[in-house]
């Protein structure tokens, strides 16, 4: 958008001096006559009287000495608005035969049909700007061969049409805007003969067609912008020499071939930007004869190979960002040896000031003459493959850095216990890192530190005091897997940041934190102590109530030791959106005030020794995504309102006393995926309705909230949610894949009948599990509509019949679990049923393999249905892939950060994400 800013800037930089000259009577008419025929609510043209001289009205200039009019800019727009001038008509100006510059931008131009028409009517015209008209159709011009147009401005309409081929066919054409017109479809073929034409600037149209090749043959270009513009296909290898071209941005589109050579002659280029495209292939080491170079942007595309040694090379270049490709190989090939870098060591070798690097395939270490480039203020290297050691010379005189992101390393930082760095960052991310076993006593020095991430970085012991006070002015604190000890003092927020609002994120997980549970200010976001040892204090935690409200939406204090009852005081609490207090020893009910909490999408409060019924009260809690009660003491009936939390994914009330029948209104969960309501004591039928979760028939929901992943941190990837999962005869725990699971699990409760039928048609379920029941009936014979299940456990119950053949297409099954029940006849042969374990069959009066009892009879073989074929659908692919490698775990993220995209601009790159968003 700063194509926008810049047009408004200019607008307002053009200042017409009324320079002597007395206006001519005619031209005078010809004005005044506009000025009547013009809507001008906001009074643009006050200053347009008959009695003044008109080359003294605002907008027009006269010729010095003829005193003609030759320029009339007549501003249409301020910076916030329009002020609604309209013109409809073009007669007037056919008495002002010298104009040679004509600026409407801002006029309503929408009725002025035959506007191109302007362009035949002054024969001295070189320069019309009609930007931001509402012009919505470009109608064709003939006959402009005397025309002596140079620059055409068309930016900000709505066109809505091809750019049609007359508007190239000035042969004295030097700059053409089109930024924001709307313009859709192939460009005009050519070629045209354009021999003084410079500069195109066409950013955020929709062509949704490819470059045309003729636009890189002019060799006289020297500032292309086709950013945003739907382009397609392949970077035309041009024969144009481009030695003129400045500044070239063909960004976010979807360009895909490799970079083509022509680039690398632009000896002038200053500006590079070619990010969001799907480029591919190598960049040759000649990129860094373009010593003009200021600044390349290259991110978010598919190039691969060794780093250009640019950096001491392009002596220029400030701004340099590859993130987001495959490069490979030694991250230290990017600095150039410095030997050809006057002058050597004066730190002056080099205008770096932005190095991006992140989400890459790179190895190795930084060079220690990473440590002379005193301009670098941000770098960005995470989420590559780097190891190695840092001392302090790698930070020697990097006396401006403020940025330095480099988490998802096994970098090891290995300095002085009294470094004094020189530098005074805001942001240090350096996340699983090797900074241990000592507390990096450094930090102290940073006293403008507002993002820090030392978590998983082997530090132990306890946290000094003074790092308590720091942390009051910290926005983003992230200390989780350490092994960090000793209690956590009450958080202060200094006075300084106390007003500047925004997010507040305390991320403490995973360590040996014990003790008191600390208060926090009310401004804190988001707060994840989970996995410490503290055991007290919750009480007073949640209901020493300050007069504010706390904004905290984030609460994470999951496996700890709290053994109290959880208090009645969730009012005080408003925001709060998860809630996770599982695996604790909390005792006694779950509160009424629950309930209060209207935003609340995740609720965790499982392996505890909670009792009672559920409260009526969380009926309110309409947003709820995930319940999850696992392993307590919790009885009474499933209660029918559980149909109203209609956005519900997760329902996992396994392992407690819960009775009484399954009631249909459960049914109306229509985005449930994951229902476990395992080990309890129902009885009953399983309701015919289970069809009506649809979630289980789609297999996902698609969208939530803008995000596929149910995910609640302000910075992406931060805080996911996650889910125990009973499948294939074993909990697991997901995270990152869990929106694409699906799950019923009802087993080891005391339903009876028949197994319904309408189950068949929840053709995305990928784990059933009836086990343990008094079901009776028989299998569903269109049991393989089911396709996608992967685990199937109806064990346990007293099923009758054959085992329908139609079982052996289920090409994704896995896990198979028949036993016990009253099943007959044989087992269907297929390649798949036979590999189970016996132990799936026995307990019934089955026979064939893998069971050792032969059937009496020669079993009519029948045709072997087909492997079904390959799902080529992606994301089934992609899940079963992953779903293989997924034993249980933490946090499992590292495997798919590889492979899919909007996952990689997780939790690493958060900052660099807010960062590039404060930047463009
Ligand atoms: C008129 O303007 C031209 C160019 O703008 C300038 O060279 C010339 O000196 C001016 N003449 C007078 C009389 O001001
Ligand atoms: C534009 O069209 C209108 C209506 O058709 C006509 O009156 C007017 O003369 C035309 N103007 C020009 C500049 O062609
Ligand atoms: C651009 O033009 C196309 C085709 O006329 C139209 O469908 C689309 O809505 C326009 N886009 C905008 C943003 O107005
Ligand atoms: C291109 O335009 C230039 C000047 O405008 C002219 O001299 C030249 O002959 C033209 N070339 C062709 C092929 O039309
Ligand atoms: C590049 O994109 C074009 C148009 O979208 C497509 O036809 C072509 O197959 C793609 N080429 C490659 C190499 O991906
Ligand atoms: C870049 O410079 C090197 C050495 O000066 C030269 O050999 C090479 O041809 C140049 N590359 C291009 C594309 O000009
Ligand atoms: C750091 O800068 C100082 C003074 O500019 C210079 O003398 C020294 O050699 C530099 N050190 C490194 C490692 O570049």
């Amino acid at each position: 958008m700063r194509g926008l800013y810049y047009i408004v800037l200019v607008l307002f930089t053009i200042k017409f001096c009324s320079c002597s000259g007395i206006c001519k009577e005619n031209e005078k008419t010809a004005l005044l006559r506009l000025k009547k025929e013009a809507n001008d609510p906001t009074n643009v043209l006050s200053s347009w009287v008959d009695k003044e001289d008109c080359c003294n009205w605002e907008g027009v200039l006269c010729h010095n000495v003829t005193g003609s009019v030759i320029e009339l800019s007549i501003n249409g727009w301020d910076w916030s608005e329009l002020k609604g001038l309209k013109i409809d008509d073009f007669q007037w100006l056919s008495s002002l035969e010298n104009l040679d510059s004509l600026d409407m931008s801002g006029v309503d131009l929408s009725e002025a049909t035959n506007w191109t028409e302007v362009i035949n009517m002054l024969p001295s015209l070189v320069s019309l700007r009609f930007s931001n008209c509402s012009l919505h159709s470009i109608p064709p011009l003939f006959d402009h061969n005397s025309s002596v147009l140079e620059n055409l401005d068309l930016s900000l309409n709505n066109f809505g049409s091809p750019i049609p081929g007359w508007v190239f066919s000035f042969g004295s054409l030097v700059s053409l805007e089109f930024t924001g017109s709307n313009f859709t479809g192939s460009f005009p073929e050519g070629p045209f003969n354009l021999t003084s034409f410079t500069t195109l600037r066409a950013s955020s149209n929709s062509f949704g067609s490819v470059l045309p090749q003729w636009l890189f043959d002019l060799s006289n270009l020297e500032y292309l912008d086709l950013s945003f513009s739907g382009l397609e296909g392949p970077i035309p290898n041009g024969v144009g020499d481009f030695t003129k071209l400045t500044y070239l941005s063909l960004a976010s589109n979807n360009l895909n071939s490799t970079i083509p050579n022509w680039l690398y002659g632009c000896k002038n280029l200053e500006t590079l930007v070619m990010k969001d495209n799907s480029l591919e292939g190598t960049v040759s080491d000649s990129i860094s004869n373009l010593t003009s170079l200021t600044s390349i942007d290259m991110s978010e595309n598919f190039l691969s190979g060794k780093l250009s040694s640019v950096i001491g090379k392009l002596w220029k270049l400030e701004d340099l960002d590859l993130s987001e490709n495959r490069f490979e190989g030694e991250v230290s090939e990017i600095f150039n040896t410095m030997n050809d870098c006057p002058p050597i060591g004066s730190g002056n070798c080099s205008s770096l000031r932005t190095l991006r690097l992140n989400d890459n395939k790179l190895i190795g270490n930084l060079p220690k003459s990473f440590g002379q480039f005193s301009n670098l203020q941000f770098c960005f290297i995470s989420n590559n493959r780097l190891e190695g050691v840092l001392t302090e010379e790698h930070f020697t005189n990097l006396t401006n850095l403020k940025f330095f992101s480099a988490s998802k390393s096994n970098l090891t930082l290995r300095v002085s216990s009294d470094w004094i760095p020189s530098f005074q960052a805001s942001d240090i991310v350096m996340g699983g890192w090797r900074l241990g076993p000592d507390f990096p006593l450094w930090i102290q020095t940073q006293q403008s530190i507002m993002n820090l991430d030392i978590s998983n970085a082997g530090i132990v012991g306890e946290v000094p005091t003074w790092f308590w006070n720091l942390s009051s002015q910290i926005r983003f604190l992230n200390m989780s897997h350490n092994q960090l000890i000793g209690e956590i003092p009450t958080f202060s927020i200094s006075d300084s940041s106390m007003g500047s609002g925004g997010p507040w994120l305390i991320y403490l997980s995973s360590n040996n934190f014990s003790g008191l549970l600390p208060h926090i200010p009310t401004m804190v976001t988001e707060l994840d102590l989970s996995d410490n040892t503290f055991s007290e204090g919750l009480t007073s935690f949640l209901c020493d109530k300050k007069n504010e409200s706390y904004m905290l939406e984030i609460l994470h204090l999951g496996g700890n030791r709290f053994s109290e009852e959880i208090p009645d005081c969730w009012m005080n609490w408003p925001e709060l959106r998860v809630v996770n207090l599982g695996e604790n020893k909390l005792t006694g009910g779950i509160p009424r005030s629950i309930g209060v909490l209207s935003n609340l999408k995740s609720l965790d409060l499982k392996r505890n020794k909670l009792s009672g019924p559920l409260p009526s009260s969380l009926n309110n809690c309409t947003r709820l995504w995930k319940i999850d009660m696992n392993e307590n003491e919790l009885d009474g009936n499933l209660p029918p309102w559980f149909g109203t939390l209609s956005k519900l994914i997760i329902l996992s009330l396994r392992s407690n006393k819960f009775d009484g029948e399954l009631a249909p209104e459960l049914c109306q969960l229509n985005d449930l995926q994951i229902l476990d309501l395992a080990n309890n004591n129902l009885f009953g039928a399983i309701p015919r309705c289970v069809n009506n979760f649809t979630a289980m028939v789609n297999g996902r929901k698609e969208i939530r909230d803008g995000d596929d992943e149910m995910d609640y941190s302000y910075y992406v990837g931060v805080f996911r949610e996650s889910a125990r999962v009973a499948t294939k005869g074993n909990m697991y725990q997901y995270d990152t894949i869990l929106s694409l699971f699906t799950s019923m699990d009802l087993s080891n409760n005391n339903l009876s009948g028949n197994i319904p039928m309408s189950l068949t048609r929840l053709v995305g379920l990928r784990s059933l599990n009836f086990s343990h029941n008094q079901l009776t009936s028989s299998i569903p014979r269109d049991i393989d509509k089911m396709n996608v299940l992967e685990s199937l456990d109806i064990s346990n119950n007293q099923l009758s019949g054959e085992i329908p053949q139609s079982i052996s297409s289920l090409s994704s099954l896995s896990y198979l679990n028949v036993s016990h029940n009253n099943l007959s006849g044989q087992i269907p042969v297929s390649t798949q049923l036979q590999s189970f374990s016996p132990f799936s069959f026995t307990g019934n009066k089955l026979c064939g393999l893998p069971l050792v009892e032969r059937c009496s009879k020669n079993p009519k073989v029948e045709n072997e249905e087909e492997e079904e074929e390959e799902d080529d659908n992606e994301v089934e692919w992609f899940y079963v892939s992953m779903a293989i490698g997924f034993i249980v775990a933490f946090w499992g993220v590292s495997a798919p950060l590889l492979f899919i995209r909007p996952w990689r601009h997780a939790y690493y790159r958060f900052l660099d994400r807010t960062w590039k968003s404060w930047h463009t």
